[in-house]
């Protein structure tokens, strides 16, 4: 507590002074393919012109799993990075631990409480106390898809089921690879999030994945989800396993493959590789999941350093925070901003989009926390689920045994 105080205090005394040349943030992240570089050197650009140098620490692998693990061999070596990428719960679970560092100072004086969503303030606040600067809102049931096959094949934006199976053969008929994917756990998840809306809608998500009900868990529909799990992993090339995500968007981009079911990363790998919303890719809600909003946002966290660091950490924050860095930023990463006072001016459509469709699920309560990216239960439980979509998708499970599995697991994992 008293360590808390006194870094408030100094926080306090420091928010609203330039940091001092000699200041250093050493950030651990994830953000390693083109489109994501791209972002975090926006964020770098800002630091460094405020004079605080930044030292990398990137961990490839998206929802953070294995950045996480790197994480706790550094906390456990008593060596902590000044600040860390993190999703949801794991934010939580760490501030349980009370080795976070305390923003409230800096939240007070830039009134965060009354620009960031209530959703996201579930997980940058502990116990009243600001404990991470959220600098996005990405969202997973988003399809990408090679607009060029698109119009070749004179194929409409599928809005249910039925029409995303039709339009995947059409695609796959015509010789593409339908769906681009890459078979990786969290990748799995990702399909898994939009696939549980899209086949239960919000009550069955929010029952299943969020409230962890074992009758949701073990139903009819859950088993209906697995079955069109194995529908989708018939229109994925024999090449997917262990393949990164960006690759499998480069086969959308580079049009060897229709579409590709990701959150809105990918976007940052169209744009960087020079391409244009509308013209040579679309973007649109998973089928059967339009209306509703799947959300994960990536959070800095700060470590109590001691003395050391906080300066920076201070600087980093405030960085984060700015309304005009979280349009730059995000206008660059694919994902909206994480604060409501940020003009859409300068988004492509797939960007205004994603705002208006935040807002306006904000609105009517339907926005929820992705499941694959930590946002919906604590670890444990997301990795236990990650196992059983992942044997599945890998054909070990048929869908009757997944189902049971799923409540195993769950039931294991609380
Ligand atoms: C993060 C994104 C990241 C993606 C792929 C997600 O968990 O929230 O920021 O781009 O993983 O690396």
């Amino acid at each position: 507590m008293l360590r808390k105080v006194l870094l408030g205090t100094v926080c306090a005394a420091v928010i609203s002074l330039p940091a001092a040349a000699q200041d250093e943030v050493e950030v651990l992240h994830w953000w390693t393919s083109g489109g994501e570089a791209a972002a975090l050197n926006v964020l770098r650009g800002d630091l460094e012109a405020g004079g605080v140098s930044w030292q990398d620490m990137p961990v490839a692998g998206g929802g953070g799993e294995q950045a996480m693990t790197v994480l706790r061999a550094r906390v456990t070596a008593g060596n902590p990075p000044t600040a860390v990428q993190m999703l949801g719960f794991d934010i939580l679970d760490w501030a349980e631990l009370g080795v976070l560092a305390d923003l409230n100072a800096l939240a007070e004086e830039e009134n965060w409480d009354a620009v960031v969503p209530e959703a996201l303030q579930a997980f940058s606040r502990h116990e009243g106390v600001w404990i991470a600067a959220p600098v996005n809102v990405h969202s997973t049931n988003w399809v990408w898809a090679n607009a060029n096959i698109m119009r070749e094949l004179s194929l409409e934006q599928p809005t249910d089921w039925d029409s995303l199976i039709s339009t995947l053969q059409a695609i796959e008929d015509a010789g593409y690879v339908a769906l681009a994917h890459g078979g990786q756990a969290w990748q799995d998840a990702t399909i898994f999030d939009s696939v549980v809306m899209a086949t239960g809608g919000p009550e069955f998500y929010q029952a299943s994945m969020i409230d962890l009900d074992p009758d949701a868990l073990g139903s009819e529909t859950m088993l209906e989800v697995f079955n069109r799990m194995g529908q989708l992993r018939g229109f994925v090339d024999d090449n997917f396993s262990g393949r990164d995500w960006n690759l499998a968007s480069a086969m959308v981009i580079n049009g060897e493959a229709g579409m590709q079911v990701m959150g809105d990363w990918a976007k940052g790998e169209f744009l960087n590789a020079g391409q244009v919303p509308g013209e040579d890719f679309l973007c649109f809600r998973f089928p059967g999941t339009q209306g509703t909003v799947m959300f994960n946002s990536d959070q800095f966290v700060m470590f109590e350093l001691g003395d050391e660091g906080q300066d920076a950490q201070v600087a980093m924050a405030s960085a984060v925070m700015s309304p005009a860095f979280q349009s730059a930023f995000n206008v660059v990463k694919g994902s909206v901003p994480a604060r409501t006072d940020v003009p859409n001016d300068d988004f492509d459509a797939c960007g205004q989009q994603g705002m208006a469709d935040l807002a306006a699920a904000n609105e009517a309560g339907t926005l929820y926390g992705s499941f694959a990216h930590g946002h919906a239960s604590p670890a444990a439980v997301k990795n236990a689920i990650y196992d059983v979509v992942t044997a599945h998708f890998n054909g070990e499970y048929d869908s009757e045994t997944a189902v049971e599995e799923l409540v195993f697991a769950v039931e294991g994992a609380q």
